[in-house]
C-alpha cells in the first residue's frame, strides 16, 4: 500500500547493476503462514557499474527478517538498514567476491495479491515477474541480474507430497515429523522474475518428447486429482509448439524436463518460468463437455506463448522493464504463427487484428497510451498492456513483413547466438536483423518510441490516357500524452489490384511487375504509381493488416460488396464486408439520432445472402465473415460514443438480415447442427462456429420456432461449444426458459469452476433489461469470490469491459458499481483492481452527462487513502 506519493521510474535513468549474484542457494521450509527462507547469495562488483558507494541495496517487501550474515560474520543492526522496500548493507567488500545469508519469514495465506509465494486452493506456488522475488527474499530484483539457482523445498509431505522448482531434481530425502525435502538445480543462469516453486497435492500427466537432435524431453503436467481428465489437450499443444519452434525458427528445448503446473488463483494467463511454468486453469484444462472451441485454441496459444519464451525471453532476457516488448511482442508475434500455423492463417490474423483494433486502438486513443517501449513508469504490472503485448508483436510482424520470411530468420538467428545469456533491449532484437540481412532500420525505430495509432489517408486517381493509376498516401498520428507532435513512421502497406471481372491486375511499380507489392511509406506524404493499367482497378490496400493503421479511404458500398466477393487476400476480404457493415449502421445511428425510420441497404442483404450461400470451403472463415462488427469496434469509430444508438442499430441489422435470410440461416444451421461430442478438430470446429452463428441469427426472431431450436441444442450439446452458443442465444432473448436453463446449467456444472465463470460471464454481459439488477445478486451468490481473479474477471470484468449498453447505463449506476468493486480489490489485489478501473478509463470519448459521472467515480478512488500504487496510476493518469 502506498503512504508516501508513489515514484516514477524513467528508462533514461537507467544504469547497470552495481553488484552481481552469480549463485544463489535457496531454502524453503513450507508453511501455509509462515514459511522460512533462508537465501545465501553469491555476489561480487559488477565491473560495469560506474558508482563507487560501499553500500548494497536489497529489495524485499512484506518480509520479516530473521538474521542477516556477510561471509559468515552475523552483522549487528547498525550495520544494516531495513525499511518496507530495501535493505541496506552499509559496506560490503569491494575486492572480492563475498557471500550474505539471509534469513527470513513470510506468509502466504496472507498474501492475496498473489504476487510472490502464496496460497492457491490448498497448494503453494509462486508468481515472481515482474518484481514478487522481492516478496520472497531480499534481492538484486531487476531482470539484468542473472544468476544461477539451486532451490531446497521443505515440506509436510501429506501437505506437499509434490514438491517443485526450476531445472533438474538433483536430491531428495525424508525427514522427522512426516516431513521431506527436494533439491533443484537450475543450470541456466535466470534473472530472478523466472523463479518458480510449488508445493502440493498434485497428480502428475506425463509424457515425452524428442527433440531435433535427439534428446529425450520429460513432459510434465501437474493438476489437481479432479483434473487429470482434462490435460490431454494442453499436452498435445505443448509437443506441437516444440515441434514447430524447432521447425520455424531451429530453436530446440534446453533442459531434459519441461513442467506445467495449473493454478485457479493467477493474476494473468501464464508464467515462462525457466522449466516450471505455472499456468491458470483457464489456459490448461480442457474437455470437449467443459471447454469450448475457442478454449481449445486459447489453450494451445498460450502453451505456445509460454513454451516459446523459453528462447524468446528466457535464454535471452530484458534488460530492464521498460524492454518488456522485446520479450512479449516477439512472443506474442511467435505464438500468433504458431497458433496460424496451427489452425488458420486466415482466421487467426481476422481474431488477432479484430483484438487489436477493438482493444489496442482504444488504449493508443485514451489517456493511458504509451509507446511499445514505455519511457516512464509508476508500478511496472501496469504495463502488461494490450500495447506492448499486441502491438509490439504488430511491429514484430512489420519486421517479418519489410525483411522477408528468410531475412526475419536470418535476423532472429542472429539475434539468439549473439545475445544467449544476455539481457538486452530492443535496440538490440533491431540491431540483430539488420546486421545479419544488410539494412538499415533508422526510421523504423520510432514505432518503438512513439506511441498512438497513425492514420493513413489514401486518394486515389486514375488517368486513362497514361494508363495510370496514382495513389496518395497521407500519414498522420494524434497527440498523445506527453507526445504532442508525432515524426513520419516507416509504413510497410501491402497492395494489390483487382480488375473488373475480380481477377488480379498486375502491378507494374519501378519497373518490376507482381501481383502483390510492398509500399514503403515513409514521409507525411507520399504519391505511388502503377502503369500499363487500362483500366481503373479496384485497389486492396493494406492486405493482411500489414501495419497497426487505421486506414481511410473512401469507398462506395458496391466497391466493398465487390472486393467482398473477389479479393483474394482473406484478410481484404472479410475486412470489406466489415467496412460495408460499418457504413450501413453509421447511417442507421444517424436515423437513429434524427429519429428517422430505420431501413436496412439492400446491398448488404445481397453480400450476406451470398456470403451465406458460399462457403468457399473454410465453414470458420465463412462464420467470420457472418459476423457483424462489434459493438466496442464501432465505438471506436465514433467522436462521442452513443451506446445506446449503437447497440440499437447492430440490432437492427442482425435482426432485419435474420428476417430477410431467414431460410439460408435455417439452412445452413441445419445442415452443419451434426451430433458431434466435441473433438476439436479442424472439420467439426467450422461446421460449430457457422452453425453458432447462424443460431444467433436466428435467436434475433424471438419465435417458437427458434426458442425449440436453442433450447434443443442447449439440453442435447455433448460439447461445451454448443451448450454455450445455446445458451447465450436463450439469454440474450426473450426465451421463455431463460431461468430454467441458467438454473439447470450451474448444477450441472457447479464443481467446474471454468465452466461457472462462463456461466457468470454470460450473465453479465447479457444485453437484456435487468441484467445491472442481475449482476448485483450475482456479487452475493456463494459461487462469487473476490480473492480468485478469474471470478472477479467472469462478473465485474465481463460487465464492465463487455456490456456497454449497461455498463454506460445513464443513471451512473454501473461507474458506481465498479468503483466499489475497485475499491474493495485494491487491497485485496492491486494488480487485478487496476485492471478493472480501465472500463473508467475513456471517459472523455462520452456525452458530457456520463463524462461527468465517470470522472466523478475515478476522482473517488483517487481520493481514497491507501491506494495501491497500481489502481493510483492508472486512476490518476485517466484523470489528467
Ligand atoms: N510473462 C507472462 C506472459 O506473458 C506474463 C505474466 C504472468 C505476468 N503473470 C504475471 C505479468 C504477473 C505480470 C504479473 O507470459
Ligand atoms: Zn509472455
Amino acid at each position: 500500500m502506498r503512504d508516501a506519493s508513489p515514484q516514477t521510474v524513467f528508462l533514461k535513468d537507467y544504469t547497470p547493476p552495481e553488484y552481481l549474484i552469480d549463485q544463489v542457494e535457496l531454502n524453503f521450509d513450507l508453511h501455509e503462514q509462515r514459511t522460512q527462507v533462508r537465501s545465501i547469495l553469491n555476489l561480487r562488483r559488477n565491473p560495469q557499474s560506474q558508482e563507487r558507494s560501499a553500500a548494497l541495496t536489497l529489495l524485499g517487501e512484506e518480509l520479516q527478517l530473521v538474521s542477516i550474515a556477510i561471509d559468515g560474520q552475523p552483522l549487528e543492526q547498525s550495520q544494516y538498514l531495513l525499511d518496507g522496500e530495501a535493505l541496506i548493507v552499509h559496506e560490503v567488500p569491494q575486492d572480492r567476491p563475498f557471500q550474505i545469508v539471509i534469513e527470513n519469514i513470510i506468509n502466504p495465506q496472507a498474501n492475496t495479491a498473489l504476487e510472490g509465494l502464496y496460497l492457491s486452493s490448498s497448494m503453494l506456488c509462486t508468481q515472481c515477474e515482474a518484481q514478487g522475488f522481492r516478496k520472497i527474499t531480499w534481492f538484486l530484483d531487476r531482470p539484468d541480474v542473472m544468476s544461477r539457482f539451486k532451490t531446497t523445498l521443505t515440506g509436510d509431505k501429506s501437505k506437499y507430497p509434490v514438491l517443485l522448482s526450476n531445472g533438474n531434481k538433483v536430491g531428495q530425502g525424508e525427514l522427522e515429523n512426516n516431513r521431506h525435502w527436494v533439491s533443484w538445480e537450475d543450470p541456466f543462469a535466470k534473472p530472478c522474475y523466472l523463479f518458480a516453486l510449488v508445493a502440493g497435492q498434485l497428480e502428475c500427466v506425463a509424457d515425452e518428447f524428442v527433440t531435433m537432435s535427439g534428446r529425450r524431453i520429460a513432459l510434465e503436467i501437474f493438476v489437481e486429482k479432479h483434473n487429470v481428465d482434462k490435460c490431454a489437450h494442453a499436452m498435445q499443444s505443448l509437443k506441437n509448439a516444440m515441434r514447430w519452434d524447432e521447425e520455424t525458427y531451429g530453436l530446440e528445448y534446453d533442459l531434459d524436463l519441461y513442467m506445467i503446473v495449473a493454478v485457479d488463483h493467477f493474476n494473468m494467463g501464464a508464467m515462462e518460468n525457466k522449466g516450471l511454468n505455472v499456468f491458470n486453469t483457464k489456459f490448461v484444462l480442457a474437455r470437449p463437455d467443459t471447454a469450448t472451441d475457442s478454449d481449445y485454441e486459447h489453450i494451445e496459444g498460450v502453451i505456445g506463448h509460454e513454451y516459446f519464451h523459453n528462447w524468446s525471453g528466457n535464454r535471452v532476457t530484458c534488460r530492464d522493464w521498460f524492454q518488456l516488448s522485446l520479450k512479449e511482442g516477439f512472443t506474442v508475434f511467435r505464438d500468433q504463427q504458431f497458433s496460424g500455423d496451427r489452425t488458420s492463417p486466415a482466421v487467426k490474423r481476422i481474431e488477432d487484428v479484430n483484438a487489436l483494433r477493438t482493444r489496442q486502438f482504444a488504449e493508443d486513443a485514451g489517456p493511458l497510451a504509451h509507446p511499445i517501449r514505455p519511457e516512464a513508469y509508476i508500478e511496472i504490472n501496469n504495463f502488461y498492456t494490450l500495447t506492448v503485448y499486441e502491438k509490439g508483436a504488430e511491429v514484430v510482424r512489420m519486421l517479418h513483413t519489410l525483411l522477408g520470411a528468410a531475412g526475419f530468420r536470418k535476423g532472429c538467428d542472429l539475434y539468439f547466438q549473439r545475445h544467449d545469456g544476455q539481457a538486452v533491449t530492443c535496440e538490440d532484437f533491431v540491431k540483430a536483423l539488420e546486421d545479419a540481412n544488410g539494412v538499415e532500420l533508422e526510421q523504423f525505430r520510432r514505432w518503438y518510441s512513439q506511441a498512438g495509432t497513425p492514420v493513413l489517408t489514401v486518394g486515389q486517381q486514375y488517368d486513362a490516357e497514361s494508363q495510370q493509376l496514382h495513389l496518395t498516401i497521407q500519414q498522420s498520428c494524434p497527440p498523445t500524452p506527453n507526445q504532442p507532435v508525432k515524426a513520419p513512421l516507416h509504413i510497410p502497406v501491402k497492395l494489390g489490384l483487382l480488375a473488373a471481372d475480380g481477377s488480379a491486375a498486375t502491378i507494374h511499380y519501378n519497373g518490376s511487375s507482381q501481383a502483390e507489392i510492398t509500399l514503403n511509406v515513409t514521409e507525411a506524404e507520399q504519391t505511388f504509381s502503377f502503369a500499363k493499367l487500362p483500366q481503373q482497378p479496384v485497389v486492396s490496400l493494406l492486405r493482411g493488416f500489414s501495419a497497426p493503421v487505421t486506414l481511410k479511404m473512401e469507398r462506395s458500398l458496391d466497391e466493398l460488396a465487390f472486393l467482398l466477393r473477389h479479393d483474394s487476400d482473406t484478410f481484404n476480404r472479410w475486412e470489406a464486408g466489415q467496412q460495408l457493415a460499418v457504413q450501413v449502421i453509421f447511417k442507421l445511428i444517424d436515423a437513429i439520432e434524427l429519429s428517422r425510420p430505420l431501413q436496412l441497404e439492400p446491398v448488404i442483404v445481397d453480400a450476406y445472402r451470398s456470403v451465406l450461400t458460399d462457403s468457399g470451403g473454410d465453414l470458420s472463415y465463412q462464420a467470420l465473415l457472418l459476423a457483424l462488427p462489434e459493438e466496442s469496434y464501432l465505438s471506436g469509430q465514433m467522436a462521442i460514443i452513443d451506446v445506446e444508438a449503437i447497440h440499437q442499430a447492430r440490432e437492427f441489422v442482425k435482426k432485419t438480415l435474420a428476417e430477410q435470410l431467414h431460410a439460408e440461416f435455417k439452412q445452413l444451421y441445419v445442415q452443419h447442427h451434426l451430433d458431434e461430442s466435441g473433438i476439436f478438430d479442424a472439420g467439426a470446429v467450422g461446421r460449430r462456429r457457422l452453425k453458432n452463428a447462424c443460431l444467433s441469427y436466428l435467436s434475433k426472431l424471438e419465435n417458437e420456432d427458434v426458442y425449440h431450436i436453442a433450447e434443443q441444442q442447449f439440453y442435447s450439446a455433448r460439447n461445451m461449444t454448443d451448450q454455450m452458443a445455446a445458451l447465450s442465444a436463450i439469454v440474450n432473448s426473450n426465451h421463455p426458459a431463460k431461468a430454467r436453463s441458467l438454473d439447470s446449467f450451474y448444477m450441472q456444472w457447479r464443481q467446474e469452476a471454468l465452466v461457472i465463470d462462463k456461466w457468470f460471464t454470460l450473465q453479465a454481459t447479457s444485453s437484456m433489461p435487468n441484467t445491472f439488477a442481475t449482476v448485483q445478486a450475482l456479487m452475493k451468490h456463494p459461487a462469487f469470490d473476490m480473492k480468485t481473479p478469474n471470478r472477479v474477471r467472469s462478473l465485474i470484468g465481463a460487465f464492465s469491459q463487455a456490456n456497454p449498453l449497461h455498463f454506460h447505463a445513464i443513471n451512473g449506476e454501473g461507474y458506481r458499481f465498479l468503483a466499489d468493486q475497485v475499491l474493495a480489490l485494491n487491497t485485496l489485489n492491486p494488480q487485478i483492481a487496476s485492471r478493472m478501473v480501465t472500463g473508467l478509463a475513456q471517459w472523455r470519448r462520452y456525452d458530457a452527462a456520463r463524462q461527468g459521472l465517470m470522472k466523478q467515480q475515478l476522482q473517488r478512488i483517487v481520493a481514497t487513502e491507501h491506494l495501491s500504487k497500481d489502481v493510483y496510476e492508472i486512476a490518476s493518469k485517466s484523470l489528467a
